[in-house]
């Protein structure tokens, strides 16, 4: 049986849509995922959003939907940029797309509770308490802060504010149940001592050593249900919901079965538990101090290993966040770039544990130094010359002996191990790399081997050696060694890059009938610990050559760049992208409350036109408008000339209102069983002029009256004037 690895994202939060910085982590999984499975590991790959708390729930509000439509509405986009980009089952990128609403989750989640409220501490106390809690709590953090991690107010009155986003905190004091979380602190840090590999890398880990040893306080994990209604309930105690820092990190174990059969047969707590975690530094506190004392006090192994990265930062240095405003927007990315491209660009430049900074300048850099001219030109140029010199077949990679002194005197090393060695030495140092999450540095040492292989077809100059008829045996070890390089490399890049690597290996004629994962030639299944020079076969036709990675006109790309991020922020829904769902329309997919990931999976151009529309959909979450929105709104100042009702019809009247137009408008108002036509006559009213004309109950209404609604049955009152206002003066 193989053996399994399981890995993890952190599930995002469900008020906001994906940035940048969420695609990041995914990419780091989904990397890692692929090269797991090509070294033959049995690996599951986690991924998926959480959805309870106090932010989903005023984010709900906001958008005037249930939590549960909030939810749903965020999901159904993160799984369309999830495909977008590849990340998706159906991509080869994650197995789930965990869902803290699903009803399996709830019901782990209370086996977990339970497991721990009835476990002891390591110093034989109760590990759940009930008390009183008094404290500052900031809800996009969803965390209670301690004194440095806000700044304090100028003014007495007023809140602090969290470090982190900037915005004010709220003071909570209730009733809470409490994890002794200062128990754990000796077993923490013997873990931390025992497992040098536990948190990686290794300044986050001293940090985290450092906060331990500093003393742990005990944490707040239940938030009365009058206050945050949207969780799961503690059991035995639906008063209290559970803290949604608990809720989300068990996800991680019941997703794969623990507390739910059906779960554990289909995937296998057993089987995959414990998991890696890839997180971002801003949550490995969470990860790795509570969680796993909260696994310790359920006597469930702790996780395999928590990995934290860094965080994208804008030029200002400032971690790119929703609430600051300051996001790589994943439609204009996704727009202009290809996926692989984006996702080397991430991996390249982010050193590991240090925070990375995004530019789009940088992007179409590198894109076009290591991809146009490195690795793409190398592809073309050696391909382009087995087909013109070796009629489109991979030659023979042996110089015979007498040909050898022939060979030496055209400058070439005749001896192949050079380049052999070279190669397997890359190889090598690319996986340490790797192994160690590094990606920079093995991407690094991949593109030391394109230089190489690059000099050697310069230095060796093949297009003069098919000049010489006596040359012929040099011209093809040449070029077959550049090609098994390729080979090589498209087996190290393949979790990096899976779609260009796969590209270059159908070129090399080496894909088999299609790249898919399931595919007998497919690099999803080539350890490349077990690669071999000399393993490709003599006679391969090659595949059509077509450029991998077109270079980018910098310029003209800023420039498109520049219009379509300022048209996503201040566009309206109607100018941004024709055809997309303006703010209003923007309704929540259907539920998805059962939905599986492959249900999920739309079309791609509906994915680009969603994408596009991000800056809306945002606004939409947030129950907001742009102000070019309310703008596109019409109202005017009219002055009603007539009134009367209309026969058989109760609640409606039709008027005839002056708004400074050469004719009166005629409009249709549902004011009938409040306002008596006589007492309207000359009254002054705000209308809403550029509405389209429609028809109702036969007649046609050219507007519409502004009136509050009132009480539970709805009872209009006419929004009206109290001082001389000139028929038709706007109202802005
Ligand atoms: N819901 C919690 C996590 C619960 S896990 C049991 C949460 N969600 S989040 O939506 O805020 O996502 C945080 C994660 O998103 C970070 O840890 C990181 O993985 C990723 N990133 C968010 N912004 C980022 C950057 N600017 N840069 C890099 N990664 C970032 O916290």
């Amino acid at each position: 049986m193989a053996k399994t690895f399981y890995l993890t994202t952190p599930i995002y939060y469900a008020n906001s849509l994906p940035h940048l910085g969420h695609l990041y982590t995914m990419i780091v999984a989904d990397c890692v995922h692929r090269y797991k499975e090509q070294r033959g590991l049995e690996s599951y790959f986690l991924t998926g959003t959480d959805e309870h708390g106090i932010n989903i729930g005023r984010a709900a509000e906001r958008a005037g939907r249930t939590p549960q439509e909030q939810a749903d509405y965020v999901v159904s986009y993160f799984t369309k940029v999830t495909s977008a980009f590849g990340l998706d089952t159906e991509h080869g990128g994650y197995d789930i797309f965990m869902r803290t609403t699903y009803p399996f989750h709830a019901e782990g989640v209370s086996k977990f509770w339970r497991q721990v409220a009835h476990s002891k501490t390591p110093k034989g106390r109760e590990a759940i308490y009930k008390g009183h809690y008094e404290g500052w709590f900031c809800a996009p953090c969803a965390a209670y802060k301690t004194e440095d991690e806000y700044t304090k107010p100028q003014q007495l009155d007023q809140p602090p504010l969290c470090l982190i986003h900037e915005a004010a905190l709220d003071r909570v004091s209730e009733e809470s149940y409490f994890f002794r979380l200062s128990d754990y602190g000796d077993a923490l840090l013997e873990l931390y001592e025992s497992r040098p590999d536990f948190i990686r890398p290794e300044a986050r880990r001293n940090e985290v050593m450092s906060f331990v040893r500093s003393g742990l306080q005990d944490l707040s994990v239940s938030r009365l249900r009058s206050s945050v209604g949207w969780g799961i309930p503690v059991p035995d105690d639906p008063a209290h919901t559970i803290y949604v820092w608990f809720d989300a990190l068990t996800n991680y174990i019941t997703a794969i079965g623990y507390g739910n059969e059906e779960r554990e047969r289909a995937v296998g707590f057993e089987k995959f538990w414990p998991a890696l975690h890839l997180v971002g530094k801003d949550i490995l506190r969470f990860h790795a101090v509570y969680w796993p004392a909260f696994l310790m006090a359920a006597s469930v192994e702790p996780p395999r290993g928590i990995i934290a990265h860094g965080m994208w930062v804008d030029q200002a240095g400032r971690k790119m966040s929703k609430t600051l405003g300051n996001t790589v927007e994943l439609g204009v990315l996704h727009k202009h770039f290809s996926v692989d491209a984006i996702r080397y660009f991430c991996l390249r430049e982010m050193v590991f544990g240090q925070d990375g900074r995004f530019g789009y300048e940088s992007l179409i850099d590198r894109t076009n130094s290591d991809l146009a001219s490195g690795l793409g030109n190398l592809t073309s140029r050696t391909l382009t010359m087995i087909s013109r010199y070796c009629e489109g077949k991979s030659p023979s990679g042996l110089i015979p002996e007498e040909r050898l002194l022939l060979a030496k005197r055209s400058g070439i090393d005749t001896d192949e191990t050079t380049i052999a060695g070279f190669v397997e030495h890359a190889r090598d140092d690319f996986l340490l790399h790797f192994e160690n999450y590094a990606f920079s540095r093995a991407l690094e040492v991949a593109w030391s081997v394109v230089a190489r292989v690059d000099k050697m077809i310069s230095d060796a100059k093949p297009w003069d050696l098919a000049k010489d008829g006596n040359q012929r045996e040099t011209l093809s070890a040449v070029l077959y060694r550049a090609a098994e390089s390729l080979r090589w490399l498209c087996v190290l890049l393949y979790p990096l890059m899976p779609e260009s690597a796969q590209g270059i290996y159908d070129q090399l004629g080496l894909g088999g009938a299609s790249g898919s994962p399931d595919a007998k030639n497919s690099l999803a299944a080539i350890d490349p610990a077990e690669l071999r020079w000399g393993g490709l076969q003599e006679g391969t036709r090659i595949g059509e050559v077509k450029p991998l990675f077109p270079r980018i006109d910098k310029g003209k790309l800023m420039s498109e760049i520049k219009t379509d991020r300022s048209s996503g922020t201040h566009a309206t829904a109607a100018d941004a992208v024709p055809g997309a769902p303006t703010a209003v329309e923007t309704q929540p997919s259907p539920a998805m409350k059962h939905a599986t990931e492959a249900d999920a999976v739309p079309g791609r151009a509906e994915m680009l036109s969603t994408l596009n529309a991000k800056r809306e959909e945002e606004l939409a979450i947030e129950g907001l408008i742009d102000i070019t929105d309310f703008t596109k709104v019409e109202l005017r100042v009219g002055e009603v000339l007539s009134a009367e009702r209309i026969p058989k019809v109760d609640k409606l009247l039709l008027l005839s209102v002056d708004i400074g137009e050469e004719k009166p408008r005629q409009i249709l108002a549902g004011i009938a069983l409040h306002y008596e036509p006589d007492k309207l006559i000359g009254r002054k009213i705000a209308v809403v002029s550029n509405l389209k004309p429609r028809k109702m109950r036969g007649y046609e209404s050219q507007g519409m009256l502004l009136a509050a609604s009132v009480g539970e049955e709805g009872k209009p009152v006419l929004a009206t004037f109290t001082e001389d206002v000139p028929n038709g003066a706007r109202l802005k």
